[in-house]
C-alpha cells in the first residue's frame, strides 16, 4: 500500500463500450446490433415491434452509433493516444454482432474476431490490461426479432456459445464481465434485456418477462464462470451493475421505507451474484406481485456454485425517494426517478446529481453486504457540453474539479477499508452518449471533433483533464 492508500496493483483505467465507440456497421461481416437502429435524439428505448421494423427499413435517419467515432478504423492511433494517460487497464466491450451477426449462428465470424485480436494485441503492446464486457447493452437484433430477447430462455445458450468462442479466442484476456449494469434490466428493459414493452397487453405480463429475462442473465453469467473455470483457471469473471443509491426525502419514516426498500431492490442482481441466491426479500416481492418465474432447480444448483470474482459498479448519480415514488420493481424507465431535487448537489447540464460522497456511501454498502468480493469502479464520468476554443483547447475544470473530488471519496473508502481494485474513468475519449446518441453530451478526457451528426474533422485533442488524470496516476 502507498502512502496515498492506493494499492501498488490497482487497476487505473478508462471505460467505454463498442456500440459507443466502433461505428464500423457491417463492415467485417458484422451483423445489425439492436443499438445500430437508435436514431439520435431518441432515448436509448425502441418500445415497440412496429418502432423496430421502421427503424430497420429506414434509410433516411441519422443513426449515430453506426459511425460513432470510427473506433474500429482508428483504434490503432485512439489506443496510442489513451495510454499516453499512463493507465495500466482498459475497459471495452466486444459487439455480439461483429462475432455472431445474427446471434443464433453455430460458427464464428472470424473477420469479427480477427479486429478484436488486433486491439487486444495492442493493448499488450502497450502494456495495457484489458477488462472486457461481453455484452454492453448490445444484442444482435435478429435474437430481439426471431426470439423476443432474453425472456427466451435459448439466449443462455446462444450466448454462452459466444463467450466459449471468445475465451477460447483470446485466452490471454483475465478479465471478463458478463454483462453492462445487469440490474440495469430493471429500468431500461429495451437495452438491457431486448424487450419492446409497448408490445405487452398487460403491466403483468411484462413484469414476468422482465423478471424472467434478468434471471435467464444472471444464470447465463453463473454459465459462463463454470466454463471459464473449467477452460483457464486464471480468468475472473465478474458482472457490472448500475449503482442506485438513493436517500429519503424526508425521515418520515414511510419515506425512509420506501427509500431502503428502493435500494434493495437495485442490489437484487449483485446479491444473487455474490451471495449465489435469490434474498427474501425479492422473493417476497415476485410472490406480492404475481411474478412466478421458472427458476429450475439446475439454475438454482449453478447461481449457487459459480458466483461472480469480482463487482463492477458504475457510478454516476443518487437520487432521492418517497413514498409516493414509483418501486423500482414497477418501473421501466430510469427517467421517472428524481435526480434533480437533492438541493444539496450541484447537477449537470443533463439534470444528474453530482454526489462524489455518494460513492463512499454505496462502497460502505456493498462492502458492508459483500465483505469479500473485490469491487471495481467500472464507471464514473462527467458529461458537459464542450466547444474548442481558438486555440483548439478545451478546459474542462468542471471535469478535473469532478475527478478530484470523486477519487478523493475513493481514497478515504479504500482508507476505511473497502476493496476497491481498480478505477475506470468513462470515457478517456468522447463518444456517443448512450441515453440520448448525442455527440455534444462530452464525457471524453480527449475531445473528438465531430457533432451530433457525425460531421467534422475527427481530430482528437487531449482536454485540461487527460494532463490532470495523467498526473494523478503517476
Ligand atoms: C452508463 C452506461 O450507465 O451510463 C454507458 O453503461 C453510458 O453506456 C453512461 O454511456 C452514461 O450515460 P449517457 O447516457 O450519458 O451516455
Amino acid at each position: 500500500m502507498s502512502k496515498n492508500h492506493f494499492p501498488q496493483s490497482f487497476l487505473w483505467g478508462g471505460s467505454f463500450s463498442a456500440n459507443q465507440a466502433e461505428g464500423g456497421y457491417k463492415s467485417a461481416g458484422k451483423g445489425v446490433s439492436q443499438t445500430d437502429l437508435i436514431p439520435l435524439n431518441k432515448s436509448s428505448k425502441i418500445t415497440s415491434s412496429f418502432e423496430l421494423n421502421n427503424y430497420l427499413a429506414d434509410e433516411n435517419s441519422y443513426f449515430p452509433r453506426r459511425t460513432g467515432i470510427d473506433f474500429f478504423n482508428q483504434f490503432d492511433e485512439d489506443l496510442a493516444l489513451i495510454s499516453e494517460l499512463g493507465i495500466n487497464s482498459l475497459r471495452i466491450s466486444i459487439a455480439w454482432s461483429r462475432i455472431f451477426p445474427n446471434g443464433d449462428e453455430t460458427t464464428p465470424n472470424e473477420q469479427g474476431l480477427a479486429f478484436y485480436k488486433k486491439v487486444i494485441d495492442k493493448l499488450s503492446l502497450l502494456g495495457i490490461e484489458p477488462v472486457i464486457t461481453i455484452s454492453h447493452y448490445e444484442m444482435p437484433v435478429k435474437l430481439i426479432t426471431n426470439y423476443g430477447g432474453w425472456k427466451n430462455r435459448k439466449l443462455i445458450d446462444f450466448y454462452t456459445n459466444y463467450v466459449q468462442t471468445l475465451l477460447h479466442a483470446f485466452p490471454e484476456v483475465k478479465y471478463w464481465l458478463t454483462f453492462n449494469q445487469i440490474n440495469s434490466g430493471l429500468t431500461d428493459p429495451f437495452s438491457a434485456l431486448g424487450l419492446l414493452i409497448n408490445d405487452y397487453a398487460s403491466k403483468e405480463l411484462l413484469q414476468h418477462d422482465k423478471f424472467q429475462a434478468m434471471h435467464h442473465q444472471l444464470v447465463a453469467t453463473a454459465k459462463v464462470k463454470q466454463i471459464a473455470q473449467q477452460m483457464n483457471s486464471s480468468v475472473l469473471i465478474g458482472a457490472s451493475v448500475y449503482d442506485m443509491t438513493s436517500y429519503p426525502r424526508s425521515p418520515e419514516p414511510n419515506d425512509v421505507l420506501s427509500n431502503q426498500e428502493s435500494i434493495l431492490i437495485s442490489d437484487f442482481c449483485s446479491d444473487v451474484l455474490v451471495r449465489g441466491r435469490y434474498s427474501k426479500f425479492i422473493l417476497n416481492n415476485f410472490k406480492k406481485n404475481g411474478v412466478d418465474l421458472d427458476i429450475t432447480a439446475e439454475d438454482q444448483r449453478l447461481l449457487l456454485h459459480n458466483t461472480i470474482d469480482f463487482l463492477g459498479i458504475s457510478y454516476y448519480v443518487t437520487t432521492v425517494v418517497d413514498q409516493s415514488t414509483p418501486s423500482l420493481f414497477e418501473i421501466n424507465d430510469w427517467n421517472i426517478r428524481d435526480e434533480t431535487s437533492n438541493k444539496h448537489l450541484k447537477a449537470t447540464k443533463w439534470g444528474w446529481g453530482i454526489d462524489p460522497v455518494g460513492l463512499r456511501i454505496a462502497l460502505r454498502r456493498y462492502t458492508d453486504k459483500y465483505p469479500s468480493m473485490p469491487i471495481m469502479i467500472l464507471e464514473n464520468g462527467l458529461g458537459a457540453e464542450e466547444t474548442l476554443f481558438s486555440k483548439k483547447k478545451i478546459h474542462d475544470s468542471y471535469r478535473i474539479d469532478y475527478l478530484r473530488k470523486h477519487l478523493s471519496q475513493l481514497q478515504l473508502s479504500i482508507q476505511e477499508g473497502v476493496n476497491v481494485i481498480g478505477y475506470f474513468y468513462w470515457s478517456p475519449i468522447d463518444i456517443v452518449s448512450s441515453g440520448s446518441g448525442q455527440m455534444h453530451k462530452r464525457y471524453g478526457l480527449i475531445y473528438v471533433d465531430l457533432n451530433d451528426f457525425g460531421i467534422g474533422s475527427g481530430k482528437r485533442i487531449k482536454k485540461d483533464s487527460f494532463y490532470w488524470y495523467k498526473q494523478y496516476i503517476e
